[in-house]
């Protein structure tokens, strides 16, 4: 009886620590516990399966979850200027929902033309908003790649030619998309600054280009925008694929920047098992088993980082370690975005979110030539206004590769200026015809050039005044992923048509579409002329209101535009430097990219980096140091007035540079190391005020694999652009 009773005591004790251990909660689950702890514990609960099994793609954008343990799926959404409509579970065709389009904001291009990061701020927090609302866990952006050459496909993704103004344009962004619970990808890590050959080319190049001009914007991306995610490229570093580099992911990404997010691949970006394991790579995603190379449905177990990992790892060839840090990394990442309760709810396709992406673009829109004050336009003297070019009406959100969007609306410049100016005034004519655009292929045009380009001449002589809305658009080989441009000509016979159109009309106002530098035959006929970029949904009405002069430009090139092909730096070294010999490719223009280049090497250029004019003027007084010696840990403050001596209100980007006087390894004439925008007032002068330290000096030595600022002589340039110096300052580092 005795033992009887004591059996059902234990019976009883043992039944209450089982109930009480299922009714606590999981340390995972609980969402007050630290992240890291909530990892371990994660971890500890699942299976080498289960682990392996996070690492690779379920779907074309989607990985796996932990469905055992209620730990979600990761969905993913390109990026960078738009939530991208949902796309089939195995196949790239478009899913067909009619919940899903979105508002297109500025493409990036535009956004860093705008010199302003409280506009990446807004842009980031608005874009992260409707992934949140898309139920999106990771945004495939932004892309910071630096503009090497015109010809790169992919320009209009990214921010421009110099390291320092991509660095402060990435991290606002990056903390605006994430604030919303939605992890941005920062790509394409690394040195995809080409779309020729990207999935094979080798990059060979030095230490100083990679950690001067091609790294920078990813480091502020990881180090000070703390991004939970980068995408690997498809390109080759030094003979090993960017996805799985033991260089670029290894040594700099997470071990001198410390990343503790996910790398994942680019779509189909991974090539082998053991190198996927050991060099970096987090998830992997793709198009089919092997990156391009072999059409298989469903081949997700077959990717490397599947099942050929998970039998490495039984057999012990890989260590369990090895599966431990990724999945942990992926924990980490779902945490802050799929199990994030925090969250905010987000939204879709909003006027607030329309306006950002007026807002951006009117911040961004760049005015290149205004000689005879044909704006802003007095329509009141116009009776009849020309709008030529088919630019006025295409719609420019599609096309471009990955960065498709199906946008609730996109105003077209026709369209803008219309609902601006009056439909009674507003005449158009197509002008030229480029076709249709589909993912990989030019569909030619069916309308007869001549008689168009006859219509248009004929419209543009009976009418007041002509604007041209031209450029590129999103047709392979043009501003479109997978290809880069053949040359810097503008296609289509545009050239002929802007000529013929400034023959028989002076007042011809061009507003050029694009996101890329393109050559100017007619330049010096060329009385006005305006880069629009892609501004996206809002694109018609930013630049009605610019033309109209409601909104005053402001926006200044992120890059150099050259006369011609030939003045740019990488095309100044044979085909080995652009575009590769296919198989390997070298920088020989190593850190003199952009104005780097045509600075030292004294090229003009047809308009500089950090050029762009306004409806009023700007002068600047006299700059001065509130120190002429700087120690090495020491700053010095720098200041100058800036004054509006126009009669509108206005905004100037204050630029600035510094100039190494003397120093042991080559330097670029000068880099930009700081800048401001601010807004005046008609008569208004302010004091702009930079404040830098040595990082502002030193330079990455290939002799030391270090940084060195060295003593000596340096100046302070201040100006409206890279070549439109308006003051100096000397100053000594001791
Ligand atoms: C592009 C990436 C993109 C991915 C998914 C790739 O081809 O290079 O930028 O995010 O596809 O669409």
């Amino acid at each position: 009886m005795k033992r009887k009773i004591l059996f059902s005591a234990i019976a009883f004790f043992c039944a209450s620590v089982a109930i009480s251990a299922q009714s606590k909660k999981a340390i995972y689950l609980d969402n007050t516990q630290p992240i890291e702890l909530r990892v371990k514990d994660a971890l500890s609960r699942m299976t080498l399966e289960e682990k392996v099994k996070l690492c690779t793609a379920q779907s074309k954008f989607s990985s796996h979850g932990v469905p055992r343990l209620g730990i979600p799926e990761i969905w993913m959404s390109d990026g960078p200027h738009g939530v991208r409509m949902e796309i089939l579970w195995d196949s790239w065709g478009h899913a067909g929902w009619t919940n899903d389009s979105c508002t297109a904001f500025p493409a990036l291009t535009c956004l860093a033309a705008s010199w302003d990061p409280k506009m990446s701020a807004v842009y980031g927090n608005a874009i992260g908003e409707e992934a949140r609302y898309r139920r999106k866990d990771v945004l495939l952006g932004p892309g910071v790649n630096i503009y090497r050459t015109p010809l790169n496909g992919r320009n209009f993704e990214y921010l421009g030619e110099d390291p320092f103004l991509a660095s402060k344009m990435v991290v606002p962004y990056i903390q605006g998309v994430q604030q919303n619970g939605v992890a941005a990808c920062v790509k394409h890590y690394a040195l995809n600054n080409q779309e020729k050959w990207r999935g094979h080319i080798n990059v060979e190049l030095s230490d100083r280009a990679l950690y001067e001009i091609y790294l920078p914007a990813f480091k502020a991306a990881v180090v000070e925008g703390k991004v939970w995610s980068i995408m690997g490229s498809y390109n080759q570093i030094r003979g090993e694929y960017a996805c799985h580099n033991n260089l670029t992911l290894n040594k700099i990404l997470k071990g001198e920047w410390k990343f503790d997010g996910c790398v994942i691949t680019d779509w189909g970006g991974a090539h082998d098992t053991k190198q996927s394991a050991y060099n970096g790579l987090d998830i992997e995603m793709g198009t089919w088993t092997n990156g391009f190379t072999s059409n298989k449905a469903f081949a997700y177990n077959d990717y490397f980082l599947a099942n050929p990992y998970l039998k490495m790892l039984k057999s012990g060839e890989i260590p369990v370690s090895n599966v431990d840090d990724k999945a942990s990394r992926i924990l980490r990442m779902i945490f802050r975005t799929a199990m994030n309760v925090n969250k905010p709810y987000g939204s879709l396709a909003s006027e607030e979110h329309h306006n950002v992406g007026r807002k951006v673009g009117e911040e961004g829109i760049v005015l290149l030539k205004n000689t005879i004050s044909l704006l802003p336009l007095n329509v009141s003297k116009y009776k009849t206004i020309a709008v030529i070019g088919e630019n006025a009406t295409r719609k420019l959100t599609e096309g471009g590769g990955s960065s498709e969007l199906k946008v609730k609306r996109e105003v077209s410049p026709l369209q803008g200026l219309t609902e601006k100016f009056g439909a009674a005034k507003i005449k158009y004519a197509m002008g030229y015809a480029s076709g249709a655009v589909s993912y990989d292929q030019v569909l030619k045009s069916k309308l007869n050039a001549d008689s168009l380009r006859a219509a248009a001449v004929k419209l543009a002589t009976e009418s007041d005044i002509v604007i041209f809305v031209g450029g590129l658009n999103k047709n392979t080989q043009q501003d479109s992923e997978g290809d880069d441009r053949r040359s810097l000509a503008l296609p289509f016979g545009q050239n002929e048509l802007i000529a013929e159109l400034q023959k028989v009309n002076k007042k011809v106002v061009l507003v050029m579409l694009s996101g890329n530098a393109y050559e100017m035959p007619w330049i010096n006929q060329t009385t006005t002329l305006v880069q629009a970029w892609y501004i996206g949904s809002e694109a018609g009405r930013a630049i009605a209101n610019v033309l109209a002069g409601e909104v005053n430009p402001s926006g200044k090139l992120p890059f150099t535009f050259p006369v011609k092909l030939a003045d740019n730096s990488a095309h100044s070294f044979g085909a080995i430097s652009y575009p590769g010999d296919s198989i390997n490719q070298v920088y020989k223009d190593d850190i003199l990219v952009g104005y780097r280049w045509h600075d030292t090497k004294k090229i003009a250029p047809q308009f500089p980096f950090g050029y762009g004019l306004s409806y009023t003027t700007f002068v600047y007084g006299k700059a001065t140091a509130d120190n002429k010696k700087m120690t090495t840990d020491g700053k010095i403050t720098v200041s100058i007035p800036v004054k509006n001596t126009g009669t509108v209100k206005g905004k100037e980007i204050v630029q600035l540079y510094i100039n190494d006087q003397k120093s042991t390894e080559m330097r670029p004439e000068k880099e930009l190391k700081a800048f401001d925008k601010i807004e005046l007032n008609p008569g208004e002068e302010k004091v702009v005020s930079f404040t830098i330290d040595k990082t502002a000096l030193q330079f990455y030595s290939d002799v030391k694999k270090d940084w060195v600022a060295e003593a000596g002589k340096f100046t302070v340039l201040i100006g409206a652009s890279s070549r439109d110096i308006k003051a100096k300052v000397d100053f000594e580092l001791q």
